[in-house]
């Protein structure tokens, strides 16, 4: 699948499986979660108050607009956390947090 970054250059790594909203994606070591989910993906969330398709702003961890979930609850910036082996992000929000 196609998302909305194309990889310049694919690292001769082996990929890392990570799964976003249950679907299994590849990541790079090093990848944030942002680059990871959007490499898989057109959009990261959806905003929580407006509804609307979100994919991060800033990309350095200023804006505060790629919150997204761990399937443990935790939640994170998807810019600043660097993927890894296994991690299942849960980008429509856990039962209990506001909700449009
Ligand atoms: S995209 Fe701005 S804080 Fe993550």
């Amino acid at each position: 699948m196609n998302g909305r970054l194309v990889r310049a250059v694919v690292p001769d790594a082996p990929p890392l499986r990570i799964r976003v909203d249950g679907v299994e994606v590849s990541a790079y070591s090093g990848d944030s979660l942002l680059v990871a989910v959007l490499a898989a993906q057109h959009v990261l969330r959806r905003h929580e108050i407006s509804s609307e398709m979100r994919a991060g702003f800033c990309l350095m961890g200023a804006c505060q607009d790629c919150w997204v979930w761990l399937a443990d609850g935790q939640r994170v910036r998807a810019c600043t956390t660097i993927v890894a082996e296994g991690m299942h992000v849960v980008t429509a929000g856990v039962p209990g947090f506001p909700q449009t």
